[in-house]
């Protein structure tokens, strides 16, 4: 977990500015609509402002930046770039889009700019508020696992013209993360046209976060219909010698469920969609949540004190209260979990053992006490999960599952074949299958299918590390065949042994071709999968 007093405050402010030759572009596209008044709602230095003289000319600016230097700075850039008619609000924002929203008297012809990327508990109180009042304002379900520069987007297609266009540098994880989904799907109500400009590098040195170009043109009626959305995939600066407007008509966008959920479907070829929706339909596949169930593991509240190797069992004699458990990948390498992986894990001193005290007897042991003492002088009793139960080191929900799942994967998920019985802490779930047996779902769950879906419904950060939460496993597809008999050991093998790639196209000859799905439909999912594995990773497709 960060903590707010330890970020930098370039951090704090979501002060990554935009290249110069991005901004650029931007303004260019803007510029074919003729923007008389236009909104940089956060101009840091003032970037934009040589792009919109350049292309545009003299328009009437409208800009906020809450950074009373900055804001200075970007005064001083939008005259030498001889814009005469710019203001600049050094203030924040989100309070004057409310005012504003409420007023319905403030409207623009074009937005350009880059949001601020901070996380909602690092902003201040009254941005915490306002950021919940824009969202409440438009229809739109607000959550607190939201980022500033959602509602900066809001707020400033809100005050958009009819018509107008809004261009801007946006975190490319407006493409799939939950938190934005209400933005997605304001976006797709209120644009004729969405296309993303989605590169295969990082625009922003420093930062892991990946940036998009968002352009977005209003409707120019409630009442007319949308084209949806389209994706331009982009490999370094080559793109920018192409006219945006060229850019902005060329991909074939997409209607429907794609815009309406994570934008991710949209990285898929056409052929790629329509086999996905064929198969969703199918008898032989599931929704994960129709054939088994999902839930989060034990939660300790302290995993130092709770899971630890055999040498600290030994040293407090906790043997009485020590149980087998697994949570990491390097704990579970394959797809089963056995007492010869507990052992292999144990004997490289990895913390193997869950220490569950259903009481206090462990108070009348003297090397037990001073376990406990010993937590709590590193104040682990003081933790919010340990200091609402009594005693504060008796952990609830304990129980364990046939299946487990890793919550971090790095080339594709996988379910685990619990033969020992181990508990899993809340860095994997707890799974049970409904239908069928364990064997077969475990089996079933490694297939191109599978796979493509989890990228579809998942999320990454930086770093290239996919993650489902619960809600999103349940939306997984599964193929479960009934005519093939599970072989988990060989599957184990495989996974131990064989790169990722490999294994998936042999499941899916086995998994899906016993549903009778072509070797070039497995293909096809497979690249689908290969297609969103690597850029997730940042690996560049071939050429
Ligand atoms: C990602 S930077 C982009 C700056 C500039 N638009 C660019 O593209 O180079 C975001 C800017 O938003 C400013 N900012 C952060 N919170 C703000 C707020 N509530 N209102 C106005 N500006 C804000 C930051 O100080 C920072 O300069």
């Amino acid at each position: 977990m960060n903590f707010k007093k330890n970020e930098s405050s370039q951090k704090l402010r979501g002060a990554y500015y935009t290249p110069a030759d991005l901004a650029d572009f931007l303004a260019s596209w803007v510029s074919v609509k003729n923007p008389d008044r236009i909104l940089e709602p956060s101009c840091g230095d003032g970037v934009f402002f040589e792009g919109i003289a350049r292309h545009v000319g003299d328009a009437e600016v409208q800009a906020f930046e809450i950074d009373g230097v900055e804001a200075k700075k970007a005064y001083q850039r939008a005259k030498t770039s001889g814009l005469s008619n710019v203001r600049i609000n050094d203030k924040d924002f989100l309070g004057w889009a409310y005012w504003a929203m409420k007023q319905k008297s403030e409207r623009f012809a074009a937005v350009v700019g880059n949001p601020p990327f901070v996380r909602y508990q690092y902003l201040p109180p009254l941005f915490q508020d306002l950021a919940g009042r824009i969202f409440r304002e438009l229809d739109c379900k607000f959550t607190k696992h939201t980022n500033a520069w959602v509602p900066f987007i809001l707020a400033s297609m809100a005050l958009l013209k009819r018509g107008g266009r809004l261009a801007m540098v946006v975190p490319a994880e407006i493409i799939h993360v939950t938190h934005a989904q209400s933005l997605r799907s304001y976006l797709g109500c209120e644009c004729s046209r969405l296309i993303v400009v989605d590169p295969e590098e990082l625009w922003f040195e420093g930062t892991l976060q990946g940036a998009v170009i968002l352009l977005a043109e209003k409707k120019s009626s409630s009442r007319s219909r949308g084209e949806g959305l389209g994706i331009y995939p982009v490999r370094g600066r080559e793109f920018l010698k192409t006219a945006p407007e060229e850019i902005f008509r060329t991909p074939h966008s997409i209607n429907g469920k794609t815009v309406e959920g994570k934008w991710t479907r949209a990285l898929l070829n056409q052929s790629t969609r329509s086999l996905l929706d064929e198969l969703e339909y199918r008898d032989d596949v599931h929704r994960f949540d129709d054939i088994a169930e999902v839930n989060v593991g034990i939660v300790t509240g302290a995993n130092k004190f709770f899971l630890i190797d055999d040498e600290t069992v030994r040293h407090y004699k906790l043997k009485k209260w020590a149980h087998p458990m697994f949570g990491r990948s390097e704990h579970c390498p394959g797809v089963i979990y056995d007492e010869m992986q507990h052992e292999e894990n144990a004997a490289k001193g990895k913390p193997t053992n869950f220490v569950w005290f259903q009481d206090t007897s462990v108070e009348k042991n003297k090397l037990g006490q001073s376990y406990i003492e010993l937590g709590e002088d590193q104040d682990f009793h003081k933790r919010y999960k340990c200091r609402i139960r009594t005693p504060w080191y008796s952990v609830p929900s304990v129980y364990s599952t046939e299946i487990g799942m890793l919550k971090r994967s790095h080339d594709t998920p996988r379910l685990i074949l619990n033969r020992l019985n181990a508990f899993t802490t809340d860095t994997a779930y707890r799974v049970r299958s409904s239908v069928g047996t364990a064997e077969q779902l475990v089996y079933a769950f490694t297939n191109g299918l599978t796979a493509l879906s989890a990228e579809l419904e998942g999320r990454h950060y930086g770093g290239g590390v996919l993650e489902l939460v619960p809600s999103e496993i349940e939306r997984l597809l599964l193929p479960l065949p009934t005519k093939i008999k599970p072989d988990v050991g060989d599957l184990d093998k495989a996974v131990r042994t064989m790169p990722a790639e490999l294994v998936l196209e042999s499941q899916s000859k086995k998994v899906l071709g016993s549903l009778g799905l072509s070797n070039s439909d497995q293909a096809e999912l497979l690249s689908g999968w290969r297609k969103l594995r690597n850029r997730r990773h940042r690996v560049p497709e071939a050429a």
